[in-house]
């Protein structure tokens, strides 16, 4: 299974972690935090993340956004907006993650 191999190859101690240094979340987590982002994110952002009352969060439109602001304001939030932080249910890693893959153009909820 896809999964499972993926997993051997995240593990802790697994080769993987010569080609990167960052902690990526396990693939388990990053399902979660796909459908994080889809559902909670997506209620401000837009379903398709194209904008809403929050600004669309494409590929397009993070073109020119450094990695660290979008880590800071998701875990930070932005005062005085209603862009609220998410550090108490996001680690930096799931933070960093999430910036990527949105600046990637964000993937597709998995079907459970
Ligand atoms: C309650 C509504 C709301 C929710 C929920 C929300 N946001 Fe936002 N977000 C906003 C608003 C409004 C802004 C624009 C803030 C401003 O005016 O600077 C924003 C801005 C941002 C930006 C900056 C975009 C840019 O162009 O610089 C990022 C990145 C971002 N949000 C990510 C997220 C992520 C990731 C989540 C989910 C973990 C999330 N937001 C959930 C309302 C929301």
């Amino acid at each position: 299974m896809r999964c499972v191999l993926l997993l051997a190859l995240l593990a802790p101690g697994a080769d993987a972690a010569q080609v990167s240094a960052e902690l990526l979340p396990t693939p388990q987590r990053q399902q979660a935090l796909v459908r994080l982002v889809r559902q909670d994110c997506g209620s401000c952002h837009g379903m398709q993340l194209t904008g809403g009352l929050g600004p669309p969060l494409t590929r397009q439109a993070l073109a020119d956004r450094s990695l660290e602001s979008l880590v800071a304001t998701t875990l930070h939030g932005r005062p005085g907006t209603p862009m609220p932080g998410w550090k108490t249910m996001l680690s930096a890693d799931d933070a960093r993650w999430i910036a990527q893959q949105l600046r990637a153009g964000f993937p597709a909820e998995e079907p459970r």
